[in-house]
């Protein structure tokens, strides 16, 4: 019989913090919406003390997921605890997470209080948080760090209050197997009322160990692991999930366990999470960089053809990348289309289909074949500009050799055409400059990347970029088989998510201000 290791994603808080990984609130609704299907047991949603972002995000997270736990962050402290609770409150099952460092070198340096001290704050959160809801998770920051007679001791104390679920970080990613998995033994063996509540592991990659440090623990009695998706987070990552539990299935036999993560749902996860935040997995990325399933040797190819056995330890298929049967050409259908997108994992309303396949006619008569990534990348440029305020009527540039950069731009808002042109270093920085002027919104361009999303002088770019704008920073994507389109359409994506944060500041803004008059 296996054993059921239960999975706390955290790519939407340890994973978002970490530089190039924010997302807006869209997205982070349409990230946990996903992480939802992917089946993981617990999302942990954001920090809602943090900011109003991060609170009004985990409070909608927790209004529409209903298929698992929504966890949300607080530090050992009563308004940390009851900011979380406020932000949790519609969650169909809210968990508040607690945390506190435990070892002497962040008691010392950090938070300059003594062992007693902490213990007594530890206690005190978890009490204040069982008394809102029934899942509180403790975690001890520098876990891995902290004498383990300590550990022993807050931990009997937070198992006591009721905490439902124990964490033992290794925050610097500073262990190794053997040492983590004795770690967590010893808990198991030694703190009294342990079999009340559930160990968790939440490892960072520093030594790029913590998925084999997660492993160990597991191996060692822990039955809740911590991960994100695509291995993102503080520093070099968190333990990936998808590294984790296809490990878990691969290796089945050898190790017992199970997750209730559905697979099938991994490749479309990671690849969502991409899009999000521009942030690329290297090609060799494990269980679903774009090598993962790629044979080159000869040796291997040869081995594979006779038997994919040889050399494929896990399908393709397996974690939901899906071989294409046909080819889509400007000859396809809406029906086709709408078929293709469906093998693919992806059911579209009369909407999304419309918008897709608009994007699709144009992108086909410009390129033979549309594969499957192609699709992806068409569907996630039509979704997203979907609602937006401005969007792109007409672009012409021109630029060269001892000629001025000049950019001419038409944008529609609501069912206006607004126009206006400038010049600039470039034709990208010279449509930016006349976007700016149209929409009296000047972002200042912090990251800038183009990749081509499948092959061929044909291929469709994707481009994304990062920019700030009002002291705070906006990604913005588009995908177009011409380079300077796509750039445009990428910059005015950010411009738009500027726009709809604007707004949402605005409301929040004149809601406080009402609140308060009464
Ligand atoms: O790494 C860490 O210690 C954390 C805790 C807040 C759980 O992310
Ligand atoms: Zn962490």
């Amino acid at each position: 019989m296996s054993q059921k290791i239960f999975v706390f994603d955290t790519t939407l808080r340890d994973g978002e913090q970490s530089p190039g990984c924010s997302m807006n609130f869209e997205e982070k609704i349409r990230m946990a919406r996903q992480l939802e299907r992917l089946q993981v047991d617990v999302i942990e949603a954001g920090f809602p003390i943090a900011s109003d972002g991060d609170f009004e995000s985990v409070r909608e997270i927790a209004k529409q997921v209903k298929g698992c736990s929504v966890a949300a962050l607080s530090r050992a402290t009563i308004a940390d605890i009851d900011r979380a609770w406020e932000a949790l409150k519609p969650a169909s099952k809210p968990r508040i997470h607690t945390f506190i460092a435990t070892s002497d070198i962040h008691l010392k340096y950090k938070l300059r209080k003594t062992r007693e001290q902490v213990l007594d704050d530890a206690v005190k959160a978890v009490r204040r948080a069982k008394s809102y809801c029934e899942e509180v998770e403790f975690s001890c920051e520098d876990g891995s760090r902290s004498d383990i007679g300590y550990l022993c001791q807050i931990l009997e104390a937070v198992i006591a209050e009721g905490a439902t679920v124990v964490n033992i970080p290794d925050t610097v990613g500073y262990s190794i197997p053997d040492e983590y998995g004795k770690i967590i033994r010893t808990l198991i063996e030694r703190v009294p009322n342990i079999s009340k509540t559930t160990v968790s592991v939440h490892c960072h990659d520093d030594l790029g160990l913590a998925v084999a440090n997660s492993l160990a623990g597991i191996a060692n009695g822990a039955r809740q692991v911590e991960c994100t998706i695509n291995g993102i987070g503080e520093r070099a990552g968190n333990a990936s999930l998808e590294e984790i539990a296809m490990a878990i299935k691969t290796r089945h036999e050898k190790l017992g366990f199970e997750t209730n993560v559905n697979p099938e749902e991994i490749y479309k996860t990671s690849r969502l999470l991409t899009t999000l935040t521009g942030m690329h997995v290297q090609r060799n990325k494990a269980v679903v960089g774009e090598n993962a399933f790629a044979h080159e040797a000869g040796i291997h190819q040869d081995g594979v053809l006779k038997n994919p056995l040889t050399y494929e330890i896990m399908t393709p298929q397996s974690i939901g990348i899906k071989h294409s049967t046909l080819v889509l050409g400007k000859h396809s259908g809406r029906h086709a289309l709408k078929q293709r997108y469906s093998e693919l994992g992806y059911e579209l309303s009369t909407e999304e289909l419309d918008a897709a396949y608009k994007l699709f006619t144009k992108i086909a008569d410009e390129k033979k074949e549309v594969f499957d990534d192609d699709l992806i990348a068409i569907l996630e440029d039509e979704v997203s500009s979907m609602s937006s305020l401005y969007t792109l009527e007409n672009l012409q540039v021109t630029s060269g050799l001892n000629v001025v950069p000049t950019a001419m731009v038409g944008l529609k808002r609501n069912d206006e055409i607004l126009q206006d042109s400038a010049t600039g270093d470039g034709p990208v920085d010279a449509a930016y400059r006349a976007i700016e002027r149209i929409t009296g919104i000047s972002g200042q361009l912090l990251d800038y990347s183009i990749k081509s999303v499948s092959w061929g002088h044909d291929a469709i770019g994707e481009v994304f970029v990062k920019i700030a704008i009002d002291g705070y920073v906006f990604n913005g994507r588009s995908a177009s088989t011409d380079v300077i389109t796509g750039s445009v359409k990428a910059y005015l994506n950010a411009i738009n998510h500027a726009s709809t944060a604007r707004f949402r500041r605005q409301q929040n803004a004149e809601a406080k201000a009402e609140s308060a008059a009464v």
